[in-house]
């Protein structure tokens, strides 16, 4: 029977779903309390679709490329997700820029995960740019999603050295570690209310941030 106070999200993803996977695991563990109520791709061949199946998840399909028009392909993913009514929208791995319109319909609502130390390396290729730049830390962020493209309220970091001898596979990998541990941590604390997102500020147990809460492994 489902417990009707477990908030729901549908989840957004392009590719492997390794934070899916991590966040699917965590629900099944009760370390998560959430029902993930669908998960849509934007990209049919992404191999997190099969983890959504295994755990009897609905998925769904929406592919960008069948639309000319950023806003036409935002209005149809909205269409999909109001069908589970969500309280959140978990950006997973969800390699689209969201319009304004869409981010208005759930503000402070869809949350993100990103591989780096926002407010460094918004974008792509985030691990190289940060072996590039000789950063000595390296790492993910969870933010809440605005208009600003990666540049949203971070809620939670974790935070890695960059060795001598990184490359961008390397670092991507351990940091893709930490983003599992990260993710299911903020979505809980945002869930339980411990943690809270208004007038643009991020608090926990009433007391505002002035940074990202640093998550040590
Ligand atoms: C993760 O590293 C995630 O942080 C990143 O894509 C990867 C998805 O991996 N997201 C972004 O870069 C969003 N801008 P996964 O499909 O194995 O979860």
């Amino acid at each position: 029977m489902i417990n009707t106070i477990d908030k729901r999200a549908v989840v957004l993803i392009s590719g492997g779903g390794s934070n899916l996977q991590a966040l699917i695991d965590a629900v099944k563990s009760k370390e998560l309390k959430l029902i993930i109520s669908a998960v849509i791709s934007n990209v049919d061949s992404a191999k997190g679709l099969n983890k959504a199946q295994k755990a009897d998840i609905p998925t769904s399909c929406i592919k960008h490329n069948e639309f000319s028009e950023r806003i036409n392909y935002d209005r149809a993913l909205l269409k999909e997700i109001e069908k589970y009514k969500p309280d959140y929208i978990v950006l997973a791995g969800f390699m689209r820029i969201l319009t304004p319109y869409f981010i208005n319909q759930y503000q402070g609502l869809i949350i993100n995960i990103h591989p780096s130390l926002l407010p460094k390396f918004p974008g792509l290729n985030t691990h190289q740019k940060a072996i590039d730049n000789k950063e000595k830390w390296h790492g993910c962020t969870v933010h809440i999603v605005t208009e600003d493209l990666d540049g949203g309220p971070p809620i939670i970091q974790a935070k890695i050295p960059i060795k001598k001898d990184d490359d961008s596979f390397t670092l991507s990998s351990r940091v893709l570690k930490r983003e599992h541990k990260i993710y299911k941590k903020a979505l809980q604390l945002l869930i339980s209310g411990e943690l809270e997102y208004k007038n643009k500020d991020i608090w926990l147990n009433q007391k505002k941030l002035t940074g990202p809460i640093e998550m040590l492994f």
